[in-house]
């Protein structure tokens, strides 16, 4: 997904740098800036750049290169078009004070992340920059700046850190820590599964985030592979925590029709829902498919479109991971059911229990709070009534599905014994 080009010295997001060269060779640094930017997206390579200039040499002054570019067939006016949009975007962009832009790390549903360098501090960030139709969104924006400030109270080693919220020009901009690394979709991408044990850390990490985040009273509501970022020395580190959502949680998930990987795929029921008042259980649920698609290669639901994906959280069972991957460890696959259960009140209730449960599947203990029936049991107890959402999951110490079925069973025995007893009596006389 990082789209890892070199930064451009003479790009119009360096400002310090000149064209000084160019203006020597007669060109207009805006054809130069056009021309690299015609190459870097793959439309010509440059000895075809460079026949174009020499066509413009021969051409009366004042003769674009655009314009040969256009007459040669390298690019149509169309795509000039767009690509001057952009430009003049990344002109704005250039200008956030205190920041000197260096190149793009990656672009998502709603926004662009560059690298920059915080000139005062002389460090590295990541800016996530808004498109500018968030700017006439006034609710919005007052939200942006909010749960901004309120991030910036957050510190953990395993949340990227936000640095500043701010506007330059048009633009709102979020100035959060740099994590030099990749993430965990382009580790599932590149690998397919990631390996149990590997897994296990990675979430346990983003489980102490949770549990950091959830007790200062943030919820993430996009829980991912994508916002969850791995450093190069390893460390989890979870993204866009505090970044406020222009629209509803499934609004933003409908948003991603014909994306291969998109929010559907990590959506609690609830969220699907629609439902307004959102619990920490929903980032459990997102971090549990989160997990299942790491161990088992497979997003939890899949469909044709994000409402089929939404209905299947909804009410579709679950395939258990170790179905597809029976080399799993039982608490491993325990605990990734109990992320996902449907119901919240059938999930961890906190991270705390969420991570003496990751913990006990890592040292191959037994898990304390997912046991093979506790849903099922805790179903027949009634206990999660729908007038007491707070109520923990009811976990029985030994309880399982085996107990009813080991007391059919003997009974089954003794009626067999007295069977044969009888017919033993019966058969001597
Ligand atoms: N703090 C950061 N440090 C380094 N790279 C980052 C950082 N934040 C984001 N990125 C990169 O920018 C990309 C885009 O991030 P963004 O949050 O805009 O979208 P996303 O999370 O990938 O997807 P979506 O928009 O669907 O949520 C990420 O995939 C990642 O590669
Ligand atoms: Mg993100």
């Amino acid at each position: 997904m990082t789209d890892a080009k070199p930064a451009q010295p003479e790009s119009p997001k360096n400002p310090g740098s000149s064209a000084a060269g160019d203006s020597a060779a007669g060109r207009s640094s805006g054809d130069t800036i056009m021309g690299r930017a015609v190459v870097d997206r793959g439309w010509a390579t440059k000895d075809e750049l460079e026949k174009c200039r020499e066509i413009q040499q021969r051409l009366p002054p004042g003769t674009k290169l655009t314009d040969v570019l256009v007459q040669k067939e390298v690019v149509t006016r169309r795509q000039l078009a767009r690509l001057q949009k952009e430009l003049e975007a990344d002109r704005g962009q250039s200008a956030i004070p205190g920041y000197q832009m260096m190149r793009k790390l990656g672009a998502g549903a709603m926004a662009t992340v560059y690298l920059a360098k915080q000139v005062s501090l002389d460090r590295l960030v990541a800016i996530k920059i808004l498109p500018r139709k968030y700017s006439s969104d006034e609710g919005f924006i007052a939200r942006f700046y909010k749960e901004g400030r309120a991030a910036a109270k957050l510190n953990d080693q395993h949340i990227v850190g936000a640095l500043d919220v701010g506007q330059a020009g048009e633009h709102h901009y979020f100035v959060m820590e740099y994590v030099d690394g990749d993430t965990v979709h382009e580790r599932i991408q590149a690998a397919k599964r990631i390996p149990e044990r590997e897994a296990l850390l990675l979430v346990k990490q983003v489980a102490k985030a949770l549990k950091h985040a959830h007790e200062k009273g943030f919820i993430h509501r996009d829980i991912k592979p994508k916002n969850i970022m791995i450093s190069k020395a390893g460390v989890a580190k979870l993204a866009d925590l505090g970044l406020a959502r222009a629209v509803s949680d499934r609004e933003a998930a409908e948003a991603e029709a014909g994306k291969a990987f998109g929010t559907p795929y990590y959506i609690s029921p609830e969220q699907a829902r629609g439902l307004r008042e959102i619990t920490p259980a929903a980032d459990i649920y997102g971090l549990g498919a989160t997990f299942y698609h790491m161990i088992t290669g497979r997003v939890p639901f899949e469909g044709k479109n994000p409402t089929e994906v939404m209905k299947r959280h909804l009410s579709e069972p679950l395939t258990p991971p170790d179905h597809i991957v029976p080399d799993l460890s039982q608490g491993t696959a325990l605990i990734v059911e109990m992320m996902l259960a449907k119901d919240a009140r059938d999930r961890y209730q906190n991270a705390t229990q969420l991570l003496e449960d990751l913990e006990c599947a890592l040292t191959g203990a037994e898990t304390v709070h997912a046991r093979p029936s506790g849903a099922f049991m805790s179903s027949l107890a009634g206990a999660t009534s729908p007038a007491d959402p707070d109520a923990p999951v009811p976990v029985l110490p030994g309880s399982g599905k085996g107990l009813p079925w080991a007391m059919i069973a003997l009974g089954a025995l003794l009626l067999a014994s007295l069977l044969i007893n009888a017919y033993l009596l019966v058969s001597k006389r």
